[in-house]
């Protein structure tokens, strides 16, 4: 009983050196977007570690998209100032740093006019992230995509780049065009 318990111990103090260790590993601390890979945070992305970025919602409009029938949603995408300067100059690949948010909502009738659909309850706010280095097995393009501000699930995430690098690899795996 005795060796056992000493076992155990032993064990468990490895187990602690060991997590000192890694947490002491200089890969797995500082940049903050690296945080995702020392400690899982519940609010990033799987697959990727993305989160939603801070202030977005004060970020310039790229576009909006109609997305019909089955998911009748509206979108809105944003980008942040790196992304919108390489949209203003045309410049492909959008350089590291560049972030994209796009918002959807159902839609519904508005009550107020007949011909007019307005958004109805949001669905879900999807982000990507340019980073070249650190996403290079997906284009360089980490993906995101939440619901009530919580990451859905891997097998969601596993769809992402898949669909962008089907469709528009040439225009560095984004859709949308910035509109005047
Ligand atoms: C089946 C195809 C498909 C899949 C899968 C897909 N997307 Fe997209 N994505 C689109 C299309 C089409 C657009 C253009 C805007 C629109 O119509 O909604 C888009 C636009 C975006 C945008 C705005 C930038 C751009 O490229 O226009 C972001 C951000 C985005 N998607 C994130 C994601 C994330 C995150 C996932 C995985 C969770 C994902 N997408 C999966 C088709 C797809």
């Amino acid at each position: 009983m005795k060796t056992t318990r000493f076992t155990l111990a032993s064990l468990a103090s490895l187990a602690l050196a060991a997590s000192a260790a890694l947490l002491a590993h200089p890969a797995l601390s500082a940049p903050s977007d690296n945080k995702a890979a020392a400690r899982p945070d519940p609010n990033a992305s799987p697959i990727y570690g993305v989160t939603i970025p801070k202030g977005y919602r004060q970020w310039e409009f790229v576009a909006p998209a109609l997305e019909k029938e089955p998911l009748n949603e509206l979108r809105t995408v944003v980008g942040n100032k790196i992304a919108m300067d390489a949209y203003k100059k045309g410049k492909l690949p959008f350089p590291d740093g560049s972030i994209l948010v796009k918002l959807a909502y159902k839609y519904t009738q508005s009550p107020d006019f007949e011909s007019a659909l307005v958004p109805d309850h949001a669905t879900t706010v999807q982000v990507m992230v340019k980073d070249s280095k650190k996403y290079a097995a997906s284009g360089g393009w980490g993906y995101g995509r939440f619901i009530n501000g919580k990451p859905v699930d891997e097998a969601q995430h596993q769809t992402c780049f898949a669909c962008h690098a089907a469709r528009v690899k040439d225009r560095d795996y984004v859709f949308t065009r910035l509109v005047p």
